[in-house]
């Protein structure tokens, strides 16, 4: 690997509750949410990245315990907001959308956040930063809670992203619009759009059953992070780091 590859961890639908000792469906996500931050410091990345769902209680101590935590890692980091945030809260410690560039790749963070919907929309701000980022030649990755894809799953493909269409207008001529990835639908996926890598992570908390037209939980699927490598040459890869969560 050259020095100049740039590395992100994602980790994604955390549902974290304020009350120390609370669970979501059965499960500790402050545990499984530090198992989660305590691998990725061991992949010392470049950016660690959360795509949203963050507290599922939408509480302010929710947020600023996150906030704590990931400062206290010593990484770079950035969050986006899922459909369970309250993006206000968020901004009030640090911004919920975000955009950066290294030496060779650009990295947009977008707010899908649409109020009082489980669906996601990006608002005419969002897609005037994607539009911007677009102008620009150096390859793109975008990062967003809710998918712009189907993924197979009847129930969640109707909570995706409502105006993908408009997403995939912008992009569909880009080639430089490499990777796409998302949260949301708690389980790995992958496809292609256009020129685009969609990719999904499995959440550090919960895990839904994948290709199913109903909601189902999958309690003996593991939680995992992604790690990304972002290349000079323009190239990437990428891979799931699976791990046990309590
Ligand atoms: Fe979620």
């Amino acid at each position: 690997m050259t020095t100049n590859t740039f590395r992100l961890v994602q980790l994604t639908d955390l549902h974290l509750l304020a009350d120390p000792q609370a669970l979501y469906r059965g499960k500790a996500t402050r545990s499984s949410f530090l198992e989660a931050l305590k691998l990725a410091c061991r992949l010392n990345p470049n950016l660690l990245l959360l795509t949203g769902d963050l507290a599922e209680d939408k509480q302010p101590a929710t947020y600023q315990w996150l906030y704590q935590q990931l400062e206290a890692s010593g990484l770079a980091w950035q969050w986006l907001p899922g459909n369970h945030d309250q993006p206000e809260l968020m901004n009030e410690l640090k911004p919920s959308d975000f955009y950066q560039q290294t030496a060779t790749w650009q990295i947009l963070g977008l707010n899908s956040h649409w109020p009082s919907h489980t669906q996601g929309q990006l608002d005419s701000r969002q897609l005037t930063k994607l539009k911007e980022a677009l102008t620009n030649s150096k390859p793109l990755l975008i990062a967003l809670h809710h998918p712009p894809v189907k993924v197979n799953s009847e129930w969640k493909d109707a909570l995706a992203l409502e105006n993908a269409a408009a997403f995939w207008e912008l992009l569909k001529d880009k080639p430089q619009a490499k990777l796409v990835v998302f949260g949301h639908v708690h389980q790995a996926f992958s496809c292609y759009k256009y020129h685009s890598l969609n990719l999904a992570t499995p959440a550090t908390s919960i895990q839904f059953t994948a290709n199913t037209d109903s909601f189902s939980l999958s309690p003996r699927a593991k939680a995992a992070l992604r790690l990304i490598h972002l290349k000079p040459t323009g190239y990437f890869s990428t891979r799931l780091i699976y791990f046990p969560n309590p």
